[in-house]
């Protein structure tokens, strides 16, 4: 590291991977200065726009993050779009080193017929209509239905079940956008049938989210028992399998062993069915599925294949929950295979597989969509420790640029600062207050702009 000023380091994405690099880069010794771009006017990337708004202690990790954005050295610019608004070769030569920590923006695809018909949409943009997500606001998400499907057996696919699931007086006390509100509330959805394409020891969800479905005050949740009936492999796999495996069989066994309640919307999980094709005359009427049988491959990973029986369940709304994918930003390597930035620990490599300096990733960019809020901890921790090593070896190219505040300004983005977040934040709490709610959300770029320009003041301001 150079003693005549410290290191500077662009961190691109304001989510947890971002937040947890900026907080390790900050506490550093000699402390780096950090700017964090993001593309939206407001951090914290799915803290805010993801994680379901019945969970508030889990976005309660938010105050870790605000804590990080007060410590010295630390600069935010919302509202900035790499790749837009500012391309990497500007980062390049502005800071000593960029950290890409952009998460997954788009979703996996299932590559059947009929995926793309009105009423069949991704669970990532049903997921950031519901929390505000700015560019999902207005989208007309249809829930006059009786019956929706949701695909995939992951916590998201749990999460969107159970938001459609939700009573009138759940939802009140959350932070849900408004809109998704009145809708999940005046829609017409009475059953929400999960698939899962392998049994229910292979799920992918964890324990303590399939126990909240067996708990909700206006839904049963449904399982047959018959589904429960583990083949030989699943069987001995659960002897020496995860734990959470195990307990996960065990909830569903309880569940499916209790009488329905009565209640007024049932959850009903299957397993061991695949989505073939997704049909309807102009819109989405049922799905088409083929019931599997699982077999261990030659890894010993047990999957699913395709048996003679076809089924078709009617519905009116198909959520296709099976994961997240990242996307490439201009001028930054991307593996197409793995819809990631190609990396050793966090080092981002070239096509030749050589070491690009200067060039980092961390988060869901780096290693794929899983893992909870707190693994991108210990993956951020693992990338910055390579950064400043690389730092102390001298192995940086210095920037040579000036500053892109400047830049910005030049090109007449309307960048927001931290202050400017916290006017967002301010506004949106004391709307929140009002209604007994942790905030209401501010759902339109020109309200969230409008709430940062408002007090952007006294030179902090990078707003015009
Ligand atoms: C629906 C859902 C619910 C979840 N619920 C939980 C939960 O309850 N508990 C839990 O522990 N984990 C949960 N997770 C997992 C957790 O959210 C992730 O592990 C974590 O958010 C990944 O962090 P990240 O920083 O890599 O990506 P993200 O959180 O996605 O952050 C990426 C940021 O980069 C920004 N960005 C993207 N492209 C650009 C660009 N070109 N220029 C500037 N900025 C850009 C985005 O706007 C975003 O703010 C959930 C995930 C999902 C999808
Ligand atoms: N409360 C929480 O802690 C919480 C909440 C939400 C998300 N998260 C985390 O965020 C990460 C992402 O969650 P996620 O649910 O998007 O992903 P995930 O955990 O990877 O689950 C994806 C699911 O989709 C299924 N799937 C994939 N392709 C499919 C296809 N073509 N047809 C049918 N099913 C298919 C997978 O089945 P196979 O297993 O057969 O591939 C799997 O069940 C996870 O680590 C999750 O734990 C945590």
């Amino acid at each position: 590291m150079s003693p005549e000023r410290p290191l500077r380091v662009a961190v691109v994405g304001s989510g947890p991977a971002g937040f947890y690099a900026a907080g390790q880069l900050l506490a550093a010794d000699p402390p780096v200065e950090v700017d964090m771009f993001d593309r939206l006017p407001t951090p914290w990337g799915l803290v805010r726009l993801g994680v379901a708004p019945d969970h508030p202690n889990i976005k309660a990790v938010s105050r870790v993050f605000e804590r990080i954005a007060q410590r010295p050295g630390f600069r935010f610019f919302g509202n900035v779009e790499i790749g837009r608004d500012l391309d990497h070769d500007d980062l390049a030569s502005a800071y000593d080193a960029v950290l890409y920590a952009v998460g997954a923006q788009a979703d996996r695809r299932m590559g059947i017929p009929g995926e793309d018909l009105p009423g069949s949409w991704p669970a990532t943009a049903f997921v950031a209509w519901y929390n505000g997500h700015p560019d999902y606001h207005g989208i007309p998400f249809d829930l006059s239905a009786r019956r929706a499907v949701v695909v995939g057996n992951g916590n998201v696919a749990v999460d969107v079940a159970r938001m459609l699931a939700l009573t009138p007086e759940e939802l009140a006390s959350t932070d849900t956008a408004d809109d998704a509100i009145a809708a999940i509330v005046e829609g017409g959805i009475e059953e929400i049938v999960v698939l899962g394409r392998r049994g229910p020891a292979q799920a992918a969800f964890t324990t303590p989210e399939l126990i909240e479905l067996t708990e909700l005050a206006g839904a049963d949740l449904i399982v047959d028992p018959a589904d429960l009936e583990l083949d030989p492999a699943s069987a001995a796999a659960l002897e020496d399998d995860t734990a959470i495996a195990r307990r996960n069989v065990e909830v569903l066994r309880e569940a499916a062993a209790r009488p329905p309640q009565g209640r007024p919307k049932a959850v009903r999980l299957r397993f061991c069915v695949s989505p073939v094709a997704i049909l309807g005359d102009g819109r989405v009427e049922a799905v088409e599925v083929v019931h599997n049988e699982l077999v261990s491959d030659d890894r010993g990973r047990i999957t699913a294949v395709p048996g003679g029986t076809r089924e078709v369940i009617e519905c009116g709304l198909v959520l296709r929950s099976v994961g997240y994918r990242g996307v490439p930003l201009p001028g930054v390597p991307f593996d197409e295979r793995t819809c990631t930035i190609p990396n050793r620990g966090g080092r981002v490599v070239g096509a030749d597989g050589a070491v690009l300096p200067g060039l980092y990733c961390a988060g869901w960019i780096k290693r794929g969509p899983s893992g909870v809020i707190g693994t991108n901890k210990k993956d951020a921790a693992e990338t910055v420790e390579l950064l400043l090593e690389d730092a102390r070896a001298g192995t940086l190219p210095r920037a040579s640029g000036g500053d892109v505040a400047e830049l910005l300004a030049a090109r007449g983005v309307a960048a927001v600062s931290h202050a400017g977040w916290q006017a967002i934040d301010a506004r949106e709490r004391a709307l929140g207050e009002e209604q007994g709610r942790p905030r209401v959300k501010l759902c339109r770029w020109d309200e969230l702009l409008g709430a940062a320009r408002a007090v952007e003041s006294g030179g902090r301001a990078l707003l015009p």
